[in-house]
């Protein structure tokens, strides 16, 4: 067994960014069906902040924070087959019930990694996973989104809505994003045909009107705050996929009726439950990394030690894309 010792960004408490710390500890040892890897990048997720908080309520403390990795394969537990030293690799949605990912190494199941091409850097390929296979997930997966479908993407500047709005376009919708408005370039330059405040008072008149009709799938990031008016943007049996809300998602009879008449669709979805899925998907997303057809918007960088300042970032607004932290 290894007692070389790494680096590691964890917390030893629940809190906000200041709990953070970078420890020393030794370098985990693989076990069955496991690989270590060399972290190259990560990136940075909202989720990291709602584990970090203690609302996940899961797993011993101290605990490595960080949902997303890409790196080198350096050794590979038993009963590893599909994978072997030098392999680069990608993978999302650790440190919500395993370790996270921001550390020079870490074990992962070999299960829910993909590999990734060598046309896509490392930085890359962390601030795709989480994003790209969330959207897909949401978009296509749960939403059915297909070709000529009107598709709304909330949050259409930040993570997984940069990455929606490619995911969209790349299937053949017509895409309005939500965003304010020093980021609206940022959407359309994405692809999305067009972009509107969500703090505008007419959301959905604006949705509709900027998508030349009714919306038949959207994607929802803020649902508390814009169930209502998507709703009622909604086309007949059109769907609306939820993968977060800022407050309380409330359905009084009202909004009720409005969704009743649209045969809406309401579906929630998350990445994290659904293991067995996130290897499909970054198979599925690499090559599209790889010839461009998908590109990860990369708003910051932070090394390691700077990693409760790529936090407070990511809680700032006018965030584009995803936040990496290098680790290599
Ligand atoms: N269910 C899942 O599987 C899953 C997976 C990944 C993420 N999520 C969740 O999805 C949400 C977004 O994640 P993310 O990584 O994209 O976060 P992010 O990078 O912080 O982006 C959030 C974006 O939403 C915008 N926004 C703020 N208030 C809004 C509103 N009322 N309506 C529409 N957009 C609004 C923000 O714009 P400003 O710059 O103006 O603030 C920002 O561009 C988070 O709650 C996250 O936990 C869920």
């Amino acid at each position: 067994m290894s007692t070389e010792e790494i680096r590691a960004v964890r917390y030893h408490a629940y809190g906000d960014e200041s709990v953070l710390q970078v420890d020393q500890v030794d370098r985990p040892t693989p076990t069955a069906g496991e690989v270590l890897l060399t972290v190259h990048a990560a990136s940075i997720n909202p989720i990291d902040t709602y584990v970090r908080a203690g609302a996940a309520g899961v797993g011993d403390l101290p605990r490595t924070i960080g949902s997303d990795v890409a790196g080198v394969v350096t050794e590979t537990g038993s009963d590893v087959t599909d994978f072997e030293p030098g392999d680069r690799v990608y993978g999302t949605c650790r440190g919500v019930i395993d370790e996270g990912t921001i550390a020079e190494a870490i074990t992962v199941p070999a299960s829910v990694l993909a590999g990734l091409p060598e046309a896509v850097s490392f930085e890359a390929g962390a601030a795709a996973a989480m994003t790209f296979a969330t959207a897909w997930r949401a978009l296509v997966t749960r939403g059915g989104l297909g070709l000529g479908d009107r598709c709304l993407v909330s949050g259409a500047a930040g993570g997984v809505g940069h990455a929606g709005v490619q995911v969209a376009s790349a299937a053949g919708a017509t895409v309005v994003g939500l965003a304010r408005p020093p980021s609206q370039k940022f959407v359309t330059d994405l692809g999305a045909e067009g972009v509107v405040d969500y703090r505008t008072t007419d959301l959905a008149g604006e949705i509709t009107a900027a998508a030349g009709g009714s919306i038949d799938v959207a994607l929802e990031s803020h649902a508390g705050a814009n169930l209502a008016a998507v709703l009622a943007a909604l086309a007949r049996g059109g769907s609306i996929v939820v993968i977060g809300e800022d407050e309380p998602i409330s359905l009084d009879s009202d909004l009720s009726m409005t969704a009743k008449q649209a045969d809406a669709d309401l579906r929630f979805m998350s990445l994290v439950a659904s293991a067995e899925d996130q290897r499909p998907l970054l198979e599925a997303i690499a090559p599209r990394l790889a010839d461009g057809r998908f590109e990860p918007g990369i708003d910051s960088r932070f090394d390691l030690a700077e990693t409760a300042d790529a936090y407070r970032h990511l809680a700032e607004t006018g965030v584009e894309g995803s936040i990496v932290v290098q680790v290599r």
